[in-house]
């Protein structure tokens, strides 16, 4: 591992999104002994004047959510918050970054750090309207100037742009400061426990090998549903939708592991080009094949427009043109305000030719990986209902997390994906080349949506969406197994 300073600079640092996830996925990275005291100086930076200690508290109050927190976590959360500076500046001044600059400095020239190199990660927790200023503020004054080597990278999030043009305009100017090796676009749903699994579980297992393909597999979901509506984030949400707040990134990057061909090698790159080809492997979107939603009450918050046309709910059909997959819906779902919360794959199997247990319809085998909550994956599968009756019944084959990995706490996904930025590994990371592919496949649908030419229909909050959108999905091919509930197992 490499040695020497390494500063963590958290641009935003008073903003929802640094104190919600980058600090404290900085903070259990601290505690499993990822970042070293006397080597790692974490630097927030933002427009507010505060002391060095108001952050400290601000960032204390999340990392102690719990009244009844014990010595031993309140011990660890103030040696953790020892490494943590702040910086006053606005995002487009040069003395601001300046000032950055000699603090970070003044760590790295210390006695510690003078054997190993110096690498500097600085994390935009902040609007993508200031990106541009700010990667050029840090390209012209904050980079790492130690002879001994290390680097400067930049940890970036969505939204990336609005539409194809404007992430396009977005990904050329941040080009032209950065090199891409330099450049970790977060998708943070890259950073899920069973986001990860896909890869292992497609290509390291026989059982799939031969089934994972438009001969057997009948259609594929990928579900993202909340339980709540925009709540405190309508001003930011009406201008984007659902569409690319979810479907545009976090369902297209799952689906591109679900549907990609096996990589070269666990290689980033090799990864990255396979799901590349999916990417540009996805037709057209018919505009019979969508269905947008709003619930209702979503225009009563006040940052909303009274006459929005955004869309809080949206299922898609994609349909990739290749040779696996020709013919294969995959329905992509997402919404807000419906009646749970829960995020999964499921992949559904085609009938079984020749049944000859016709007297009642069981429903098909289903691979269902549950994303979250209870990560879990199982298949359901028809065996005979015990008893003395040859009578069938729907069943399943259950690997649940909490069960099988009892006392094994689930790295929360932007801790993963930070440690990732320290180590240098883009293979979770959206490449340039995947996120223009992205925007290809969703501009022409957000174009008619922000035109007013599609409409979202009503639903109410706590339902299921429209009902236009289950009448989408069967005519896609799904079929639903009535009387078949899975349960999670408590413990
Ligand atoms: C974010 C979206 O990217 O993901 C939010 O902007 C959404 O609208 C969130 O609530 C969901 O993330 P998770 O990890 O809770 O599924």
């Amino acid at each position: 591992p490499e040695t020497g300073c390494l500063s963590i600079v958290v641009l935003g640092a008073s903003g929802d999104l640094a104190k919600k996830k980058t600090f404290p996925a900085l903070y259990h990275l601290f505690l499993q002994g990822f970042l070293h005291p006397g080597e790692v100086h974490i630097f927030g930076y933002a427009r507010t004047k505060i002391s060095d200690d108001e952050l400290r508290n601000r960032i204390r109050g999340y990392l102690i959510t719990d009244k009844s927190a014990s010595t031993e976590h309140l011990d660890n959360v103030t040696k953790f918050l020892k490494l943590v500076k702040y910086v006053s500046g606005s995002y487009d001044s040069e003395e601001g970054f300046q000032l950055l600059d000699k603090e970070i400095a003044k760590h790295e020239l210390s006695k510690n750090s003078l054997e190993g190199s110096s690498r500097r990660l600085f994390y935009l927790a902040l609007p993508p309207s200031v990106y541009p200023s700010v990667c050029k503020m840090i390209r012209h004054n904050c980079m790492n100037k130690s002879d001994l080597g290390g680097w400067t990278r930049i940890v970036v999030e969505k939204p990336f742009g609005k539409d194809l043009e404007s992430a396009e305009q977005l990904s050329s100017q941040i080009g032209q400061l950065f090199d891409e090796p330099q450049i970790y676009r977060i998708d943070h749903y890259l950073g899920k426990e069973l986001v990860q699994n896909l890869l292992v579980l497609r290509f390291a297992n026989r059982f799939f090998l031969p089934l994972w393909n438009r001969d057997n597999i009948d259609n594929v979901q990928i579900v993202f549903r909340e339980d709540f509506g925009t709540e405190g984030r309508g001003g930011y949400f009406d201008e984007y939708g659902i569409i690319r707040d979810i479907i545009q990134n976090h369902l297209l990057q799952v689906l591109c592991l679900v549907a990609m061909e096996k990589p070269v090698s666990l290689k980033p790159e090799h990864i990255r080009d396979e799901k590349v080809k999916v990417l540009q492997s996805v037709l057209p979107i018919k505009d019979e094949e969508v269905v947008l939603g709003q619930y209702e009450g979503y225009r009563d918050d006040p940052t909303v427009p009274d006459h929005s046309n955004t869309p809080t709910f949206a299922t898609v059909v994609l349909r990739i043109h290749n040779e696996r997959w020709e013919g294969v819906p995959f329905i992509l779902k997402a919404g807000k305000a419906l009646n749970s919360r829960k995020a999964e794959i499921r992949v559904q199997f085609k009938d079984v030719p020749g049944d000859i247990f016709k007297c009642k319809r069981q429903g098909r085998n289903e691979f269902v990986i549950r994303l979250q909550p209870s990560e879990a994956m199982y298949m359901k599968l028809t065996v005979k209902q015990p008893g003395l009756e040859m009578l069938t019944v729907q069943s399943e084959l259950d690997l649940s997390y909490r069960q099988r990995y009892q006392g094994v706490t689930i790295p929360e996904a932007y801790e993963r994906l930070i440690l990732d930025t320290i180590r240098g590994d883009q293979q979770h990371f959206v490449r340039r080349d995947e996120l223009k592919a992205a925007w290809e496949i969703f501009t022409p649908l957000l174009h008619r949506i922000d035109d007013g030419e599609k409409k979202p229909l009503p639903y109410k909050p706590g339902s299921r969406g429209p009902e236009a959108a289950d009448e989408l999905l069967a005519k896609a091919g799904y079929v639903q197994t009535h009387g078949y509930i899975w349960i999670p197992p408590t413990l």
